[in-house]
């Protein structure tokens, strides 16, 4: 086994105190820890307190779902990489296609969180992916690694070291659409090859995770395939049972 698959829940802007207690106690009664897998939880950040309180002494990692490009100062409602690292968190989401278009985070904002992440020894799980309208218009891969281009022109490709990709098609995430296993494939085997060309070590270690309409019934597929290093998950994150059935799954890949 080369990388270990990571199977990461983004809770979005979901949940109370109640469903982090209950999803939680869930998830650590019933996750079998093995050397195979790593869970990792992305509640919103006023649940980050709570959530490191429960998980402490386990195996599950946790982090925020966004973070500040700066390290303190004038900048109301901000959250700094620093305050996150103090919270216990060891990673966190940068350039969620929601955050990229909802709050209008551009490539070099996405760059700036990311390195923010990295210097305070958290790991960035840079979220990438296409719309639907660039996936016709065949710009997938110019996009995608564009959006990685974005990081390492101005930091060097040694910033993906300890980071984490997570490739998500715009069209895929919350409509129940999923990318084909192949079709995914394609896209992750471009990126580590992009990496590779930069610096082989780094592509070989660098988990990629797939992201959008991630379920029970289709994680198994996708995370069989070569390059896809497990998942970003959102709906099916905030149900126990299904987030567990897609632990689950990850268990049983063979690779
Ligand atoms: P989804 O969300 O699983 O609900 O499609 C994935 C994500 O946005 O990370």
């Amino acid at each position: 086994m080369l990388r270990k698959l990571i199977i990461a829940g983004n809770w979005k802007m979901n949940g109370s105190r109640q469903m982090a207690e209950a999803l939680i106690g869930d998830v650590l009664a019933h996750y079998k820890v093995d050397a195979k897998t790593q869970v990792l939880l992305f509640p919103p950040a006023v649940y980050l307190a709570q959530t490191a309180q429960l998980l402490e002494g386990s195996a599950v990692h946790f982090g925020a779902q966004t973070v500040s490009e700066h390290t303190s100062g004038a900048y109301t409602g901000e959250i700094s990489a620093d305050m996150l690292q103090d919270m216990g968190c060891q990673s966190v989401l940068v350039g969620h296609s929601e955050r990229r278009s909802l709050y209008k985070e551009s490539n070099e904002d996405v760059a700036a969180k990311f390195m923010a992440a990295k210097q305070q020894g958290l790991v960035p799980v840079l979220c990438v992916g296409e719309s639907l309208e660039q996936r016709e218009q065949k710009i997938t891969l110019d996009v995608v690694l564009g959006q990685i281009a974005a990081i390492i022109e101005e930091n060097g490709v040694n910033v993906l070291e300890n980071a984490v990709i997570a490739y998500e098609p715009v069209w895929a995430i919350g409509t129940g659409l999923t990318a084909l296993p192949e079709q995914a494939q394609q896209v992750h085997q471009a990126i580590r090859q992009y990496v590779a060309d930069l610096n082989e070590e780094i592509a070989k270690n660098l988990p990629i995770l797939y992201g959008g309409s991630v379920k029970p019934d289709n994680a198994k597929q996708l995370f069989a395939m070569a390059d896809i290093d497990g998942g970003l998950i959102g709906g099916a994150s905030l149900k126990s049972a299904d987030f567990l059935a897609i632990i689950e799954q990850a268990q049983q890949v063979e690779k």
